[in-house]
């Protein structure tokens, strides 16, 4: 058997953050192999790629996630006791809980909700010189998931809860400066959520029995117990939080429409679920999750390696989804490839893979699907603009990425409707 290739020298971890979307793609390149053995946050480690690894991956016989999320991101972005480390039935029952707020209504409330904030957003870009788009669509998603999530947000807190959403999203670059700005947040807001959490359950308030808000506050564990109530608002804040980082992929999607007119055209038109198959390569295409992080549960062999009980394994995400095995020219930006796309759960894991219900992808991936695809919309039937001259590079070795101008918009109007 050929042994799995090591990189050299010593802890990646400071690679790992210094080179951001670069690391797994350019030792694997070094390496000349999907697999290889590193260390990271002192600890033997296994990183792999491709949809065959995102399937072993995702096998919960042979991975859990006890102890493998670093706590410098239980600090910031998800929350210590947050089900992104829960394994078994505990984590199946918490995952019932979060997929139980994702219903046909309530997907159709948020993008409902999307729209409308856009709507009030762009009546008010009309009469400005200039609007980054970056930075509206955080206000404008703050405002729209707080108000899905049962969350009362007053006028004068927007801006706060704003920033502080977009530090948490932004805290896994893992600098100690986004370590710093997404700690001081995640405090902030799990004593604004935890105090919200004790007035639900005291009937101080009230509020409707299908938001978040009441879904936590009520939510029985499997031992019979409700939420203590710090995980209730570490579980609070993830029922919304992430929504933020599609901010990212709107962004990027802005910036191709930007830069392919026969793009834009299309999604005018909006033929045949073309919306559909933009977003879809928009999350494919552009970098935001570059990895996830599990732990073998019990030694087992693949491919001819052994993967020792305990032993961190990560997978490289962004990878993945650039995988030539799993797709041609993988490296153009190609929405028709969705028309005929075979729905592999292992090959598209830009939100995790596998099964919603049993693993840990990710429950906001069609909330998040419907709202991206509502904004192409808005951005190309809604409204037009004018894009001056700036810089729409992104960084790759910044975790997380985006056009550095946050893409300006000018000349702002509204399409006068036709109904
Ligand atoms: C998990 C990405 C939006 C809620 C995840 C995971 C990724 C991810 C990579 C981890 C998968 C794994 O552990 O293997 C994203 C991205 C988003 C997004 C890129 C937007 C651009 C959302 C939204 C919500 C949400 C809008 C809720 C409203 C969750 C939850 C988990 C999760 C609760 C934990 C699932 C589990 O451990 O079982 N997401 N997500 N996400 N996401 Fe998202």
């Amino acid at each position: 058997k050929t042994p799995i290739p090591k990189t050299k020298g010593f802890d990646k971890t400071k690679a790992l953050i210094q080179e951001g979307f670069h690391f797994l793609p350019s030792h694997r390149e070094e390496l000349q192999s999907d697999i290889f053995k590193t260390r990271i946050a002192g600890q033997k480690t296994i990183c792999m790629a491709g949809e065959e690894a995102a399937e072993v991956f995702y096998d919960n016989d042979k991975f859990k996630r006890k102890g493998a999320i670093p706590k410098p991101l239980r600090m910031t972005l998800t929350g210590e006791g947050a089900i992104h480390g829960m394994d078994g039935e505990a984590h199946k029952q918490r995952k019932r809980m979060f997929l139980s707020m994702m219903t046909p209504e309530r997907l159709e409330d948020m993008k409902k909700f999307v729209v409308e904030e856009l709507d009030t957003k762009s009546a008010q870009w009309e009469s400005r010189d200039k609007v980054i788009l970056f930075d509206e669509m955080e206000e404008i998603l703050t405002r729209a998931a707080c108000r899905w999530a049962g969350v009362p947000l007053s006028e004068g807190e927007v801006q706060q809860r704003t920033k502080e959403l977009s530090a948490m999203v932004d805290s896994f670059g893992g600098t100690p400066q986004q370590y710093k700005d997404g700690r001081k947040a995640r405090k902030s807001q799990e004593k604004w959520l935890a105090d919200y959490i004790k007035q639900i359950r005291k009937g101080k308030v009230e509020v409707p029995a299908y938001t978040p808000a009441y879904i936590v506050a009520h939510h029985v564990e499997a031992n019979g117990k409700k939420l203590d109530t710090k995980t209730a608002a570490v579980s609070l804040n993830n029922a919304f939080r992430p929504l933020l980082a599609a901010v990212h992929f709107i962004t990027f999607g802005a910036m191709a429409i930007h830069q392919n007119p026969e793009i834009e055209e299309k999604l005018r038109k909006d033929k045949n679920n073309y919306s559909q198959w933009f977003t879809q390569e928009v999350r494919r295409y552009f970098p935001f999750a570059p990895a996830m992080g599990a732990k073998v549960k019990n030694d087992f062999h693949w491919h001819g390696q052994d993967f020792k009980k305990n032993t961190l394994v990560i997978l490289d995400l962004f990878g993945t989804n650039r995988h030539p095995d799993s797709w041609e020219k993988a490296d153009e930006f190609i929405p028709e490839r969705f028309k005929d796309w075979k729905e592999s759960p292992f090959a598209f894991v830009p939100f995790g893979g596998g099964d919603h219900h049993i693993g840990h992808r990710c429950a906001g991936e069609w909330m998040t699907v419907m709202v991206m695809r509502a904004v192409f919309q808005y951005l190309t039937n809604k409204i037009t603009y004018r894009v001056p001259e700036q810089n729409l590079e992104y960084d790759l070795r910044r975790m997380p990425t985006m056009p550095k101008s946050g893409f300006v918009m000018t000349e702002v109007k509204k399409v006068e409707s036709s109904e």
